[in-house]
């Protein structure tokens, strides 16, 4: 994985500003590893690739395979945290058209608990009063409402489907330790249990079973996704060198910008399966630094596609933002587009390329094109999304987030901000 920085003329930093930035991240790194900064109750996230036994990697491979045979469908309930991460691994590396792969050998992934609205709710049960399906739900508070309506509604219509004793042996519930209704109600039931440890907040947690589990019943190799995460883990924290450290220089990169006035940070990407990073992505640096009146705004873009939406304002809307665009090398698949004898559509100039190239062109046009408009360019590169892969980035960006964090001067691991729509809910709700 590299990062490489491009500055529009009007932002080029002077190497004493990066210098000072320098300091700020460097400290900031230091005191994520000695744990002395705000928040270090919630830094278990750091350790998690070192700490990952191969014990707990074999029973949720062992889980995984269980509901693979058992379940055509399998319900990840979750919300935030408690699901973005499994779908942005599951996204990015599935066939972007699973659903209607009749040779398909793993349980199509639904997801719920993400939402109060009756439509989407009312849909996914018609779909599984046709399927066989287990669910497994995922909350750390175990209180959270969407998560909690949701386990209600699909703990009801699993017990109608299979009686209350095979009901209890397709739900999974990752919880707290020890807390929490959800945990009460596992406990009682005798649902099978993960934990989220205590010390890794729900932003975090995509290498805890919180995101191993989906991922490994989706079918894919968790032991590569947390080795690409080990990697750089050893990449990040033993690497002296701080000049060349890559978390070091994007926290570095970013926070030069906001100082600049630059308010918003757009992630690119160039491939629809990587949608979900854009939200994963959105949700752990939105809830990690938008606090006390800071923080930059993270939005995204998928092109080509919103080239033809929202590019026109990239280009020359007013100048809010800079782009963080995630490079792929190689995709998975290649298509080369072939020679008409008669060139009707006038695109045989293009059959010299691959699609891939061709794409990669029209990021390299857009990237030069934006810059030319004012728009800063950071760049992500990474070889492919494989798992490995995807593991790295889990862990650059998770570390990248926490050290701007505390470049803002913030706790990055707390959202006391979201409690204020749910006691404005409840009290509308009337909860007591
Ligand atoms: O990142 C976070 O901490 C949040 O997004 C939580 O994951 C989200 O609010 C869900 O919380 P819980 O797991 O307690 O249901």
């Amino acid at each position: 994985m590299k990062i490489k920085t491009e500055y529009s003329a009007s932002e080029r930093p002077n190497e004493e500003q990066l210098k000072t930035l320098r300091e700020k991240a460097v400290q900031s790194l230091e005191m994520l590893k000695t744990k002395s900064g705000k928040g270090n109750d919630y830094l278990g996230w750091i350790d998690l690739p070192n700490e990952i036994t191969d014990c707990q990697l074999v029973d949720i491979e062992q889980l995984a395979e269980q509901i693979r045979k058992d379940s055509e469908v399998f319900v990840v309930a979750g919300i935030g945290g408690s699901y973005l991460g499994a779908r942005m691994v599951i996204e990015a590396l599935k066939h972007n058209f699973d659903t209607l792969i009749s040779e398909r050998k793993h349980p199509v992934i639904l997801y719920a608990g993400n939402t109060l609205n009756a439509d989407y709710t009312a849909d996914l049960l018609d779909v599984l009063d046709k399927k066989d399906y287990s669910l497994c739900v995922i909350s750390k508070s175990g209180t959270t409402t969407e998560t909690a309506v949701t386990f209600r509604l699909l703990r009801n219509h699993l017990e109608k489907k299979y009686g209350h004793a095979q009901a209890i042996k397709r739900i999974v519930a990752v919880t707290d330790k020890s807390r929490g209704i959800l945990k009460s109600i596992a406990d009682k039931e005798g649902y099978k249990t993960y934990v989220i440890p205590d010390n890794v907040g729900g932003r975090y947690s995509v290498l805890t079973p919180v995101g191993l589990l989906p991922i490994a019943v989706a079918g894919f190799d968790i032991r590569k996704l947390t080795k690409g995460a080990l990697q750089m883990s050893e990449e990040l924290l033993n690497n002296a060198d701080n000049e060349n450290n890559i978390a070091i220089q994007y926290a570095v990169a970013r926070n030069y910008l906001y100082n600049q006035g630059k308010t918003i940070e757009l992630m690119v990407n160039y491939q629809p399966n990587l949608v979900y990073f854009n939200e994963w992505f959105k949700q752990l640096y939105g809830e990690s630094e938008g606090k006390q009146h800071k923080g930059l705004f993270p939005a995204s873009v998928t092109n080509t596609t919103d080239l033809h939406s929202m590019g026109q304002y990239v280009q020359d809307g007013q100048r809010l933002m800079f782009e963080t665009v995630i490079h792929v090398d190689n995709p998975k698949r290649e298509i080369n587009i072939a020679e008409q004898s008669v060139d009707d559509d006038s695109l045989n100039y293009l059959t010299k390329f691959s699609l891939t190239d061709i794409n990669h062109k029209a990021e390299e046009g857009t990237r030069q094109a934006h810059l030319e408009g004012g728009v800063s360019q950071l760049q992500i590169c990474i070889d492919k999304t494989d798992e490995y892969n995807i593991g790295q980035m889990i862990y650059f960006f998770e570390l990248a987030c926490a050290i701007s964090g505390y470049m803002l001067g913030i706790n990055p691991f707390d959202q006391p901000g979201v409690e204020n729509y749910k006691k404005k809910m409840f009290a509308l709700l009337g909860k007591k």
